[in-house]
């Protein structure tokens, strides 16, 4: 069941958000998300995400694993205007749903496209993205509408990804490409195998060293096939704005 909240409670439930302004529609996540001070358009957040406090990163409709890592100033999924129309300006393809304080000016009023014309351009075309599990995007990049950084994978800073990135590959670059691979194609197998996202690591943390990759891995595996690993469940939340009002609800873990 919704309930409203206020913005100064939202750390209460695992979220640091530095203006609540910045979320716009829905924004559902699991705890704990240190999204600090972006704006988020209806996106899924996965747990331990962590995104640059500095600068302004904008995210529409966008997919975030857990682990993620999000540098400051980053642009992903906004959305496309049609480049083969009259015109590509939102007076052509849009809904004045989607822009009410625009059409709140007389001037732009006038020109307002029909509420009532049915489906629009954007409810055609392609509207997610997604940044994976512990996928890194590096500062001030851009990532087009409906691409899918994978698992692992790492953006160098200032690129501009327009075509996916494998699982643990490190993309740089205007369009990005793919440089290297972080790790082995054997140990990327057996991290996509392990999955160490699916579980609690913290039980476990001060028996390993994070900088052995090899150690760590095996040692998890072994955790994982002695069913010692714990899955992760955190508590998962539906956050709603609407005008002024904030609405927070309880609802299943997302993955
Ligand atoms: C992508 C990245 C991780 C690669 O680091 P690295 O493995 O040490 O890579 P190297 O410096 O050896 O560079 C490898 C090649 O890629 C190029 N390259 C590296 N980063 C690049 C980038 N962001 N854009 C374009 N080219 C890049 C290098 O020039 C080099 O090219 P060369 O082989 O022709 O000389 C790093 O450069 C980067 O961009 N990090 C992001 C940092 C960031 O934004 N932090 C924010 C944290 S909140």
């Amino acid at each position: 069941m919704p309930t409203p909240i206020a913005a100064q409670r939202l750390a209460d439930h695992g979220l640091i958000l530095a203006e609540t302004s910045a979320v716009t529609g829905s924004l559902v996540f699991e705890r704990p998300a240190w999204l600090f001070g972006h704006r988020l358009k209806n996106c899924t957040v996965g747990a331990f995400s962590f995104w640059n406090a500095s600068g302004h990163t904008a995210a529409y409709r966008t997919h975030f694993g857990r682990y993620t890592q999000i540098g400051e100033s980053s642009i992903i999924g906004p959305p496309e205007h049609p480049m083969d129309w009259f015109s590509s300006h939102p007076f052509a393809f849009g809904r004045p749903q989607h822009l009410p304080s625009m059409y709140q000016v007389p001037d732009f009023a006038r020109l307002a496209p029909d509420a009532d014309a049915g489906p629009s351009y954007v409810d055609g075309v392609v509207n997610d993205t997604w940044i994976d599990h512990e996928a890194y995007i590096g500062a001030a990049c851009f990532v087009k509408r409906g691409v899918r950084v994978g698992i692992g994978a790492c953006v160098g800073a200032r690129s501009v990804v327009t075509r996916d990135i494998p699982a643990f590959a490190m993309a740089v670059g205007s369009p990005a490409k793919v440089i290297r691979m972080r790790f082995s194609d054997a140990i990327i197998e057996r991290m996509l195998a392990l999955a160490w996202w699916q579980y609690d690591l913290a039980p476990h943390k001060k028996q390993v060293d994070f900088a052995q990759v090899e150690a760590t891995l095996a040692f998890f595996e072994q955790c994982k096939a002695e069913g010692r690993l714990q899955p992760l469940r955190p508590d998962t939340y539906t956050l709603m704005r609407n005008d002024d009002q904030m609405t927070l609800a309880e609802r299943p873990p997302l993955f």
